[in-house]
């Protein structure tokens, strides 16, 4: 199911009313996050939600999609630092709760693996929050990745590169690898939430709609996932037949 909202708040008020309702419906539950820009303003409208109604945060678990090899949660672009920022300080959860992967401890042997079976031990994750690449990936997975794929380390492909050369400061590299839930991780979520926002994800939407289900273009394994709902803006669809997508008026 895709649905469209007239602009970027209107996605972040809904997005933001799913998680506070998720969770205050079964408050100990295992929650998947995810980083990039699109998520910031859903993160704001969340914080403030949770305070006005005094929901009680401190009972979830946590799962961040991905980080990048080689910084560690204090470098300010990693992953880490990101959700601290833009969550994890803002609200009392039980931080010990709240895992994002090491990106210095990433290659130790059976890094990756743990990160999978201790999502498997918390039984697995109740609510996935996902964006999208340009390139159509989800977490890190890049076009190529099997859907069969586990945690594991990759190497970043040029264009997310780029997309992500952003929030680095000029000049500053990239970090080459990365570390990511694999798409089987994610598509044993029990529900699933794909957020993207704005013109630059137009192609990308479109790439969704007119291909089937492909490796090449990852995020079209949610099509095959019984509880996904793909939450757009605008400009994310405006390259998408009207048929394809439902109109939220807010
Ligand atoms: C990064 C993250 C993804 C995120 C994507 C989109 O590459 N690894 O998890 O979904 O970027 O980011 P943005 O929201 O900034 O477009």
């Amino acid at each position: 199911m895709i649905l469209v909202f007239p602009d970027v708040d209107a996605v972040a008020d809904y997005v933001s009313d799913t998680l506070y309702t998720q969770i205050r419906s079964r408050p100990p539950m295992t929650l998947g996050l995810a980083t990039g820009g699109t998520m910031e303003p859903i993160y704001q409208y969340f914080i403030d939600k949770v305070k006005a109604g005094n929901l009680d945060v401190s009972q979830l678990s946590i799962f961040n999609l991905d980080e990048y090899v080689g910084l560690d949660a204090n470098h300010p672009q990693s992953y880490a630092a990101y959700m601290k920022a833009r969550l994890f300080e803002h609200l009392p959860f039980n931080l010990q709760n709240c895992h994002v992967p090491d990106g210095k401890a990433a290659l130790d042997a059976n890094y990756c693996q743990q990160y999978s079976t201790q999502i498997q031990r918390h039984g697995g994750i109740d609510f996935q929050l996902l964006g999208v690449g340009g390139n159509g990936h989800i977490g890190f997975n890049e076009p190529g990745t099997p859907f069969d794929s586990r945690c594991h380390i990759v190497e970043l492909a040029p264009r997310t590169r780029l997309d992500n050369s952003r929030f680095f400061a000029p000049g500053e590299l990239v970090p080459a690898h990365a570390i990511t839930m694999g798409i089987q991780d994610i598509m044993e979520a029990r529900e699933i939430l794909l957020v993207a926002t704005g013109p630059k994800k137009a192609s990308t939407m479109k790439k969704f709609v007119d291909h089937g289900i492909t490796e090449q273009v990852p995020f079209t394994v949610l099509k095959r996932h019984p509880a996904t709902t793909i939450v757009l803006d605008e400009a994310a669809a405006q390259a998408l037949p009207p048929a394809s997508y439902q109109r939220i008026y807010t």
